[in-house]
């Protein structure tokens, strides 16, 4: 959509609008608006930024601050006018210009020789052009756009009528709020496509949820779809939600034009592209006839696990618009299109038992026992079912034929049962009131669902608690694991947290399986942790709700663990992503007697309760960044990560002009092949690496 010199242009605006941050004078505004755009579709549809975060948060800045002086300079695709439009009341139902058809589906190579046979015999041609683009697995958008504006944003609903749900479309930064279709003489337009939630958001989505006490989502598509129909922007627009557009179904306008409208579908995709849309242009291929249609599938399917979205099959279509209109539509679907459904990371399982689970913060979680069942290439056999809540929602009974997934490297969830199924000997699913493992009843507070054990010496918790505490993302002591810690549990050689640091060597000596290597490989492991960075230490010590982006926020904060103990529950709360909840469980932890006393008795014991400064003068790094790709075989992707910023460097999010060192690992895939178009960036190996590390 920018050239080269439009770029160039661009950026040298930039950087002079940059100067006069704090004082700009209106005469800049339409270019500040340009200059934000221009970074926002950098950012969001390139995924390769050109400036920092830091520079954009300025000039965003400043744009508020001329409009704020004067309101009746806003415009609604303002890049301000995204955010800030609060509450929703409720989402009033709109009809689609055109019917949202959904597509016919195909699951292997017969299917799509059939359909291919039938637009033969239909057009009369003897090889077809077609169109082969991912099957985005998010949830249908209808966008219009009235004369170069964006108007309206609706889900797919019936497929007739739709929600308008324009505010949360605007939260989506990939979705211009303005586009030059007068160029091309459209005066209104709609456009689909699907809101997607890539995995990495997911995933931190995922987790959040989890740290919070609640069940985690099956899949992305249920995480955009949820989020489309969320009453509040502010909320929306933090889930970081992505749009791909990919079909143009509604046209008017005039003869009065400067480009000509593309006649094909390949085409509108390149048009989308230029006017800052992000299509799959640069997913989609173009091919003749079938046989290619169904090699390019196989290669696409291949590296679908590489892809930074869930997809669940591949689109074909024809790309002749014209041929598309001749061969027209059956009741349900275009004859033109098809979609081709890869194999199905669902399975069908059935619910033979239940056991409930003691967690270190006491809370119990039934654990269904399955008949083990193939999904996604593992076999599942348990599957945890959270609390009495979602095992009611999910309508669970002892004996249930259930729907099982598992989306990428998520653990899997349960879809749904099927009611529809029971034979009538199925039963319900009782709790227990007491502990499992220590007996004590249990309770239930009015605003959770989960049943909790509240005796803190329960031995389910504190076994719990210290298998935590030594997992690899937290104090990460190397050959300890969970087996060991039980079994030193049940032998007596800890009883608490810090007893691991007293183990001695007269303990371990002699013990089944501990030769006098892995004796002094477990003491030099639990000796080396006691340096973990501070993020670490705080994630270990199990806090509430404290997960690992949470314990990150909180090292951040403060020099030494022990500030903590000062922090009001209003300071935590005005925390990056700490709310009431968490603010409140972290302010607990901090005034507990026992769990000072721990912390005292960690510190004597040489654990390091601080952080180490962090200067980005001193580190030879300094000012350096860096990314990591494909698999490391000398240090781990985070102690690497790690080294970088202890020594003044920076880490990258992706491959962009700004990256001075991409580090390449074993199997490095598109980063390697993305940077290696950027001559700036050097590219070096772990060797490398290491070498410039100070000894
Ligand atoms: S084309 C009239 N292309 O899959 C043609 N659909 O059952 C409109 N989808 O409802 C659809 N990726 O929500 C098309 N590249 C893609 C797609 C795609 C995902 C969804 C869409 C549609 C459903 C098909």
């Amino acid at each position: 959509m920018f050239d080269q010199k439009q770029t160039i242009a661009l950026q040298e605006q930039t950087s002079s609008l940059l100067k006069h941050t704090g004082n700009m004078p209106v005469s800049n505004l339409e270019s500040l608006r340009n200059v934000l755009r221009f970074h926002e579709y950098r950012y969001y549809v390139l995924n390769d930024p050109l400036i920092s975060d830091f520079e954009y948060d300025n000039l965003y800045k400043e744009l508020e601050r001329i409009e704020k002086k004067d309101p009746s300079l806003i415009t609604t695709d303002s890049p301000t006018q995204r955010v800030g439009l609060g509450l929703i009341k409720d989402f009033p139902k709109v009809q689609h210009l055109v019917p949202m058809l959904s597509l016919e589906n195909s699951y292997n190579a017969e299917d799509l020789y059939d359909w291919d046979r039938k637009a033969r015999e239909l057009s009369g041609l003897a090889e077809i052009e077609y169109t082969v683009e991912p099957k985005f697995d998010g949830a249908s958008i209808s966008l219009i756009y009235e004369n170069d504006l964006f108007a309206r944003g609706a889900t797919r609903g019936d497929g007739e009528t739709g929600d308008d749900i324009s505010p949360n479309i605007r939260q989506i930064k990939s979705v211009p709020l303005s586009a030059h279709f007068n160029e091309y003489g459209i005066e209104q337009v709609e456009i689909r496509g699907e809101v997607l939630m890539n995995k990495s958001n997911f995933k931190q989505y995922n987790e959040r949820l989890m740290e919070e006490g609640q069940p985690p989502l099956a899949n992305p598509r249920n995480a955009a779809a949820g989020s489309l129909r969320i009453k509040d922007t502010a909320i929306v627009s933090k889930r970081n939600l992505e749009g791909f557009l990919y079909h143009v179904s509604y046209i008017t306008g005039s003869n009065k034009r400067k480009k000509e409208i593309p006649l094909t579908h390949s085409g509108m995709l390149d048009m989308l592209w230029e006017l800052g849309f992000r299509s799959p242009k640069k997913e989609m291929q173009v091919v003749t006839g079938i046989e290619a249609v169904i090699s390019c599938i196989q290669n696409f399917e291949a590296r679908r696990d590489d892809l930074p979205y869930e997809i669940d099959g591949m689109v074909i279509k024809v790309n002749d618009i014209a041929l598309q209109e001749r061969l027209g539509m059956t009741s349900h679907h275009p004859r033109w299109a098809i979609a081709f459904k890869f194999k199905a990371r669902q399975a069908t399982s059935k619910l033979l038992s239940v056991s409930f689970q003691v967690g270190r913060t006491g809370a119990i979680t039934p654990v269904a026992k399955i008949e083990p069942v193939q999904v996604g290439g593992v076999t599942v056999s348990s599957i945890s079912i959270h609390n009495e809540e979602y095992i009611r929602e999910k309508d669970l009974m002892l004996g249930d034929v259930i729907l099982i997934e598992r989306s990428g490297d998520v653990i899997p969830q349960i879809v749904k049962s099927m009611p529809e199924l029971r034979k009538g000997d199925e039963q319900l699913i009782r709790f227990p009131t007491n502990c499992p493992v220590c007996g004590d009843a249990l309770f239930k507070t009015a605003d959770e669902a989960v049943w909790r054990c509240i005796n803190i010496n329960c031995s389910a918790q504190v076994v719990e608690r210290i298998i935590h505490f030594v997992s690899k993302d937290a104090m990460d002591i190397r050959s300890f694991g969970e087996a060991n810690v039980r079994k030193f549990y049940n032998l007596g050689l800890f009883k608490d947290i810090p007893g691991i640091y007293e183990l001695t060597i007269q303990q371990l000596q002699g013990l089944d399986g501990f030769g006098e290597k892995s004796v002094q490989n477990l003491l030099q492991a639990i000796e080396t942790s006691k340096t973990q960075p501070l993020h670490r230490l705080i994630y270990a010590l199990g806090i509430r709700y404290v997960g690992e982006t949470t314990a990150k926020t909180l090292a951040q904060q403060v020099i030494n663990l022990f500030d903590l103990k000062g922090y009001s529950k209003e300071k935590l709360q005005q925390m990056d992503d700490v709310g009431i909840k968490v603010a409140g469980s972290i302010y607990e932890f901090f005034q507990n007697h026992d769990n000072l006393l721990m912390l005292e008795k960690l510190e004597t014991l040489g654990v390091k309760m601080y952080k180490e400064e962090l200067s980005v003068t001193v580190g030879n790094l300094n000012g350096q960044t860096f990314l990591f790709t494909g698999t490391l075989t000398r240090l781990k992707r985070s102690d690497a990560e790690e080294r970088v910023e202890r020594n003044g460097g920076k880490i990258l999010g992706g491959v962009s002009s700004k990256l001075n060192y991409l580090v390449v690992g074993e199997d490095a895939g598109s980063k390697l092949e993305k940077a290696k178009k950027i001559p700036a960036i050097n590219i070096i190996t772990e060797e490398d690496f290491l070498k410039m590390l100070p000894t």
